[in-house]
């Protein structure tokens, strides 16, 4: 039974997580932590799955790690727990991660969208890492993850003075995947998934698998990498089936497997 979030399966092969502490404007506590990560770890193991979309409220989609839950903590306290370490669980899933991001993705929540891999905002979207203002700094990856996907100016902005920046800001420094209207942004999320969850599921692993490797090594290992697996699809059904599909003018049918 989870507390902190609600699990769903809208669309075929599409599942949803929605964050659910409403009343703390989706603060992320430890419980929470291990729902998201262990709802994420078991939909990555389901077959059924394709592609997973993770959500918050109009308001928030998260306002960060749990303040309440940090504040009496020791250093020694973090330092034993590995505070946030927890958190890499959610690295670790290997289908494809959707966040429709509306509201405040502050702190801990703007670290959890960039942990998906698809960042879909809605024109109500701000986005910062004020860890500065509470006298600590990013620890669930924002100084990392933010740095690459906007660069060193705009990061430096964000973690050093607290600010936020709105969904048209962050799309322009390349945080954001697309915008749309917030009414809408579920939909737009749970389509984009469906779209993916369609596909084939080991190419796109393997495209999310690529795409991630740009993050962690040189060009020339990058681009090694990616040929070999390249090369690696043509083992697979689908490669044959889709490029069949291509040639006789027609729909492919993946097997997903
Ligand atoms: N942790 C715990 N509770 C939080 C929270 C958080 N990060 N953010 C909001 N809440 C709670 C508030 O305490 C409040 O609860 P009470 O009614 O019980 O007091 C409730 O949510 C509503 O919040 P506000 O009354 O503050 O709402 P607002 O509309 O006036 O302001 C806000 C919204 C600007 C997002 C403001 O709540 C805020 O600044 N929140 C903190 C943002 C922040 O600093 N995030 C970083 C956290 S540290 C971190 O994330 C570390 C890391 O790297 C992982």
């Amino acid at each position: 039974m989870t507390e902190t979030i609600t699990v769903d399966r809208p669309r075929e092969r599409v599942a949803l997580i929605t964050l659910n502490r409403p009343k703390a404007l989706n603060a992320l506590n430890l419980r929470a932590m291990r729902e998201i990560t262990g709802a994420a770890a078991e939909l990555d193991g389901d077959p059924e799955i394709g592609a997973i979309v993770l959500t918050g409220s109009p308001r928030a989609f998260a306002a960060g790690a749990d303040i309440k839950e940090m504040a009496p903590r020791s250093f020694s306290d973090v330092h034993a727990a590995d505070w946030f370490a927890g958190w890499d669980a959610l690295s670790r899933v290997r289908k494809p991660l959707v966040a429709a991001v509306a509201g405040y993705a502050l702190g801990g929540g703007c670290e959890l969208a960039m942990m998906c891999d698809l960042l879909i905002a809605a024109e109500t979207a701000k986005f910062g890492q004020p860890e500065i203002t509470l006298g600590v700094i990013p620890g669930m990856g924002g100084s990392q993850r933010l740095t690459r996907a906007v660069g060193k100016a705009k990061a430096m902005d964000l973690c050093l003075t607290g600010r936020t920046m709105d969904a048209q800001e962050a799309e322009r420094a390349g945080l954001v995947s697309r915008i749309v209207p917030a009414d809408t942004l579920l939909d737009e999320a749970l389509d984009a998934a469906a779209t993916i969850a369609g596909m084939s599921a080991p190419a796109t692993m393997m495209a999310k698998e690529a795409v991630n490797r740009a993050f962690e090594t040189g060009l020339s290992d990058g681009l090694l990498f990616e040929r070999r697996v390249f090369h690696s699809t043509f083992a697979t059904h689908d490669q044959k089936e889709g490029m069949a599909a291509f040639t006789e003018k027609r729909e492919p049918r993946f097997r997903h497997a």
